[in-house]
């Protein structure tokens, strides 16, 4: 479940009613989704639209979106932290920023026009939109790793118009999830008795 952080107030909220009430009062819709029937992360995306066609019908009736499609960010992606540059600095869009996470973590910082700016951590299972207009960044965690669903209005909506405000350089992008954990947490052997 996502984690939200307001660093000016020294608050975070974990509850998920907490979570979505807090969003709401700063226009960020925030959902948890469950697939229709068991599936893989890894799947082809055929199957992960598949596994989640009623919520991504719902949304795009609510939200006006025509396309769907699902993304894939790893280690492995070509040039991978040149792209992440463009994605940490403060910017916003002429169309909503949808994202339903299917694996791995990220972190959006959203600049409300009234309120503290605001850091949500997302994970499998968090849909999060983000409003036309809306100043936000997003940064990847420790491993570097995110698939998730993204819907659109129009495709071409989608440049990002940067403020060049240099607000995002005065919030570190700490991310609280596993990948925060030290390695021996998440090493299986660690968790073998010693004989
Ligand atoms: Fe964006």
């Amino acid at each position: 479940m996502a984690m939200v952080r307001i660093p000016d107030e020294n608050r975070t909220l974990r509850e998920v009613t907490d979570i979505k009430a807090y969003l709401a009062s700063i226009q960020i819709d925030y959902e948890r989704w469950e697939a229709s029937k068991p599936v893989a992360p890894d799947a082809p995306p055929e199957e992960i639209l598949a596994a989640y066609s009623a919520e991504i019908q719902a949304v795009k009736e609510q939200g006006g979106y025509v396309t769907a499609d699902v993304i894939n960010v790893s280690p492995a992606t070509p040039n991978l932290e040149t792209m992440l540059a463009k994605f940490r600095r403060e910017h916003w869009h002429d169309e909503d920023e949808v994202r339903f996470v299917i694996h791995g973590r990220g972190l959006f910082h959203i600049h409300p026009p009234k309120g503290p700016l605001t850091a949500i951590e997302v994970e499998a299972g968090d849909l999060i939109r983000v409003p036309r207009g809306t100043r936000h960044w997003f940064d990847l965690c420790g491993d570097r790793t995110i698939r998730a669903i993204r819907l659109f209005q129009d495709i071409s909506g989608w440049t990002p118009h940067y403020t060049e405000s240099g607000v995002d350089r005065d919030y570190e992008p700490v991310c609280l999830g596993p990948s925060y954990l030290p390695a021996s947490f998440t090493r299986p052997e660690a968790t073998r008795v010693r004989s």
